[in-house]
């Protein structure tokens, strides 16, 4: 009995962190796969940016990002750049993560962009 109320405190816990663990995750997955060109910070100041000449999208532009919708944002990380007539500098990562990974990844750019306006509660579309 003791033991099946630990296992449901346990899952309780799971469940009310899980947004946390999901941003962790997403923060994690873009540390490792797009920090090399969007920046640590998603300022578009990455350590290829002097090779390259196309710049990474500064993602914490927030007057920018605003005019992209999460469905462009989504299609951009999921298709690469070519999907929303950007550059094919911008790689496609739809065989890299899972939908859901994907889903998160537009999150944390809305994070780096638009948190003030995450708050607010606004609709990306
Ligand atoms: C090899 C360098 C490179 C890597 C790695 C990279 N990007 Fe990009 N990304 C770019 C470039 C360059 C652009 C701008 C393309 C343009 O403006 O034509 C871009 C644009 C974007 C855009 C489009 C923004 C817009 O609407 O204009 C999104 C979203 C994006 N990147 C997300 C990501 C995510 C998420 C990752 C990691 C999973 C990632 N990128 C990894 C180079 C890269």
């Amino acid at each position: 009995m003791r033991l099946i109320k630990l296992m449901f405190a346990v899952a309780m816990l799971m469940f009310i962190a899980s947004p946390a663990i999901h941003a962790e995750e997403a923060y994690l997955n873009y540390k490792s796969y797009c920090m090399q060109c969007h920046g640590m910070h998603g300022k578009g100041d990455g350590v290829n940016v002097p090779a390259m000449n196309i710049l990474p999208r500064d993602h914490s532009d927030n007057k920018y990002m605003m005019s992209r919708s999460n469905t462009e944002i989504y299609k951009a990380i999921k298709f690469g750049g070519p999907a929303i007539n950007k550059s094919v500098k911008m790689p496609a990562w739809g065989d890299t993560f899972t939908e859901e990974e994907l889903t998160q990844l537009v999150g944390h750019i809305r994070s780096l962009c638009c948190e003030k306006e995450l708050v607010r509660g606004v609709n990306f579309r």
